[in-house]
């Protein structure tokens, strides 16, 4: 199957969507969008490395959407339906948000228009499903009430982005997620995969379910639960 695979930059079952994605690359063609927002947070995630690994040839590209201009021509090829499937797996309660009201003005949503122009069936992975609260993992993160503000910082001496402000941040923008500060910090000042609770708010969930009535839209709950589609 010819498959493409939209990620957004949501850090909610981001690492579920790349391990998912690797294994359906294994069997199938796929094609890997990436917004501009995804780019950067797979990098904080560690996971971009991993993502681009996947390239390889003609419908097996990567295409990132600050190299599409602003007219997305790769999506040509969904509206052309030479694609069996379009995934979009995270999607941000942007993402969602602009669908549902039909916009189409970013790599992610104008692949998602194309294909339901071109009869391509869409799978979507909202992370904001349901009311309530959610559990994610964040970034790496510098504990400031950890953190004892050593004459020399190992874990900015240690990274290769100098990403690290010591004493005061990690610039997220130019962390790649490789861990070298958690784990030459002495103090453990620096934390990674830290859960959080989210409150999900209801303007979300209620266009996630809108979500649902589109036409060619299948709305899933968990990464692996594509394959149900396949
Ligand atoms: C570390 C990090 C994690 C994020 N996780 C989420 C998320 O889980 N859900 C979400 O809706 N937005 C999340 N965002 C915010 C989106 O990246 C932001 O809204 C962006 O504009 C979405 O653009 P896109 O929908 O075109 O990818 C996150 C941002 C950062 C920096």
């Amino acid at each position: 199957m010819r498959i493409a695979w939209a990620f957004t930059g949501a850090g909610h079952l981001l690492l579920e969507s790349v391990e998912e994605l690797e294994k359906l690359a294994r069997e199938h063609k796929v094609t890997i969008m990436v917004s501009r927002a995804a780019e950067e947070v797979l990098r904080m995630y560690g996971l971009f490395e991993r993502v681009k690994k996947l390239e390889g040839g003609y419908y097996r590209e990567l295409v990132l959407e600050r190299d599409e201009g602003f007219s997305f021509p790769i999506t040509g090829r969904l509206s052309l339906g030479r694609y069996d499937l379009l995934i979009v797996s995270p999607a941000t309660a942007n993402t969602v948000a602009k669908i549902v009201h039909g916009i189409a003005d970013t790599l992610v949503t104008n692949a998602v228009a194309q294909a339901g122009k071109g009869k391509v069936r869409t799978i979507i992975l909202p992370v904001d499903l349901e009311e309530g609260e959610v559990e994610t993992v964040i970034p790496s993160k510098l504990e400031l009430s950890i953190c004892r503000r050593c004459e020399t910082c190992n874990a900015a001496a240690a990274c290769p982005q100098d990403a690290i402000i010591p004493g005061v941040e990690i610039q997220l923008l130019k962390c790649i997620g490789c861990g070298n500060c958690q784990r030459v910090c002495p103090y453990g000042a620096v934390s990674g995969g830290s859960i959080i609770t989210l409150h999900m708010r209801s303007v979300d969930v209620e266009n996630t379910r809108r979500l649902e009535s589109i036409e060619g839209v299948q709305v899933i709950k968990e990464p692996k639960e594509f394959w149900d589609h396949l």
